[in-house]
C-alpha cells in the first residue's frame, strides 16, 4: 500500500456531525430550512459543507453504484434502530464528506488507484448475493444475504477508521454486532479464530485479473475469537443512511475500529471458524509490513513510515494532521484483550 493522494481537498469540505443529523431531521421533516442558513451567517456552517449535505440527500452526483439494489435490503437499512446516543459506539467527531468516503478508497480487486473502486465497480452485482458458513460450528451451510440478515436488527455506529496508510475518516455505518451472527451459528468449542473471505470473480473484479496484482486473491481477513466477539466488532452493510456503495463493500463487510482498515474486509461471501490462526492477504505479502492483529498503535511504525499521526480526510497530504491514538481510541474498550501481550511484536 502506497500513500497517495489524487485530489487536494479544502479542510472546510468537511461535513460536521450536526449537518448530517440536521439533514436528517430535516428529512423527517422537524426543522425548518432557516436553520441552515442561520448557521451559514454565523459562520458555523461552511457553504461547501451545505452543498455536501444537499448532494447527500440527493445522492448526486455520487450515485451507490450497483448493478440493482434489492429492495428488501434498502427497506431494511432504512428501518434500523435510532442511533445510540453517544459512548464508544458513536463520535462526536465531524463525519467525513459522503463524496471522500466513496471516492478515496481502498478495494484492490477493483483497481490499486484510489479513484479505481468507484469507477470500476459501477455494475457490481449484489443480488443474488450468499455466504458461506463453514468449519467448527453447529449451523454450517450456504445461507442467502436475506437468510444472514433477517434475524438482526439494524443500528447506526459512528466510527474512525485508520488506514495503516495513515489516512483516516470518521463514518456512520449501518450494521450489527458480528457476535450475534457468531452465536447464532453456535460455534464449537474448537473455534479460535474466524477467518473472512471476499468474492472472487475476475470478470467483475478486474484487479483480480491483473497480471500487475499484488495480493493474493481471494482477499482474506481474520480475527481471533475474542476479538470477532466485541461489541464494537461490527457486520455493516450500510452507511450515510443508505445501503453500501460497491467501493465501499457492498453488501455485506466486517468494520473494526480499533485495528488498520485492512482488516475490515470487504464483500464477504465466506466465514470460516477455525481452530489455528489464518493466513490473511496483507501478511502473506509482507508478513513484515502487515501483522495478523493490525492493532492502531502510534508507537509502532510501520518499517517504512510512522505511525504517529494520521491525516484526518478531506485532506491534501500535508493538511489536517491529527496524532493517531492508541487503537484507534478505543483503548478503554480493547485493551484487555491485548494484557500481557508485546504490541511491538504482536503488531
Ligand atoms: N477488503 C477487500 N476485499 N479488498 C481490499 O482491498 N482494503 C482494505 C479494507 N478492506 C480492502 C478491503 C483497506 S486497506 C482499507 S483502508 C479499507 O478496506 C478501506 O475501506 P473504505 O474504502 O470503505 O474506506
Amino acid at each position: 500500500m502506497l500513500i497517495k493522494t489524487k485530489k487536494e481537498i479544502p479542510s472546510s469540505e468537511i461535513t460536521p456531525a450536526n449537518v448530517y443529523k440536521n439533514r436528517r431531521q430535516f428529512l423527517k421533516g422537524s426543522v425548518n430550512i432557516a436553520f441552515g442558513a442561520g448557521a451559514l451567517g454565523a459562520g458555523l456552517i461552511s457553504p461547501s459543507a451545505l452543498a455536501q449535505t444537499a448532494g447527500l440527500r440527493g445522492r448526486a452526483p455520487t450515485e451507490i453504484n450497483l448493478a440493482a439494489k434489492p429492495d428488501w435490503l434498502v427497506a431494511k437499512v432504512g428501518n434500523r434502530n435510532a442511533p445510540p446516543a453517544s459512548g464508544p459506539y458513536n463520535t462526536d467527531e465531524a463525519l467525513t464528506p459522503f463524496q471522500d468516503a466513496t471516492n478515496y478508497n481502498n478495494f484492490f480487486e477493483f483497481g490499486n488507484g484510489k479513484g479505481d473502486p468507484a469507477s470500476k465497480a459501477r455494475d457490481f452485482k449484489i443480488d443474488p448475493w450468499s455466504v458461506e458458513i463453514a468449519g467448527e460450528v453447529n449451523k454450517p451451510g450456504n445461507y442467502t444475504l436475506e437468510d444472514i440478515l433477517q434475524p438482526h436488527t439494524l443500528e447506526e455506529r459512528v466510527y474512525r477508521i485508520r488506514c495503516v496508510e495513515a489516512f483516516s475518516m470518521v463514518i456512520p455505518w449501518i450494521g450489527f454486532p458480528l457476535a450475534d451472527l457468531i452465536s447464532r451459528f453456535e460455534p464449537n468449542s474448537n473455534a479460535r479464530f474466524i477467518e473472512f473471505e471476499t468474492l472472487y470473480d475476475p470478470e467483475q473484479m478486474p484487479g483480480q485479473a491483473a497480471r500487475t496484482s499484488s495480493l493474493g486473491w481471494p482477499y482474506k481477513e481474520g480475527l481471533r475469537m475474542d476479538e470477532a466477539m466485541h461489541p464494537l466488532t461490527i457486520l455493516a452493510v450500510g452507511m450515510y443512511d443508505d445501503i453500501l456503495p460497491a467501493q465501499n463493500g457492498a453488501p455485506l463487510r466486517l468494520v473494526v475500529p480499533w485495528k488498520y482498515g485492512f482488516k475490515s474486509i470487504k464483500s464477504i461471501v465466506r466465514i470460516n471458524f477455525r481452530r489455528d490462526m489464518p493466513n490473511t492477504a496483507w501478511n502473506d505479502y509482507a508478513a513484515n509490513e502487515y501483522g495478523f492483529y493490525a492493532n492502531v498503535n502510534p508507537q509502532v511504525s510501520h518499517p517504512r513510515w510512522s505511525q504517529s499521526q494520521e491525516r484526518r480526510l478531506p485532506s491534501g497530504l500535508f493538511d489536517r494532521r491529527i496524532p493517531t491514538q492508541l487503537f484507534n481510541g478505543y483503548a478503554e474498550e480493547v485493551a484487555h484483550l491485548y494484557q500481557g501481550m508485546d504490541l511491538r511484536t504482536y503488531f
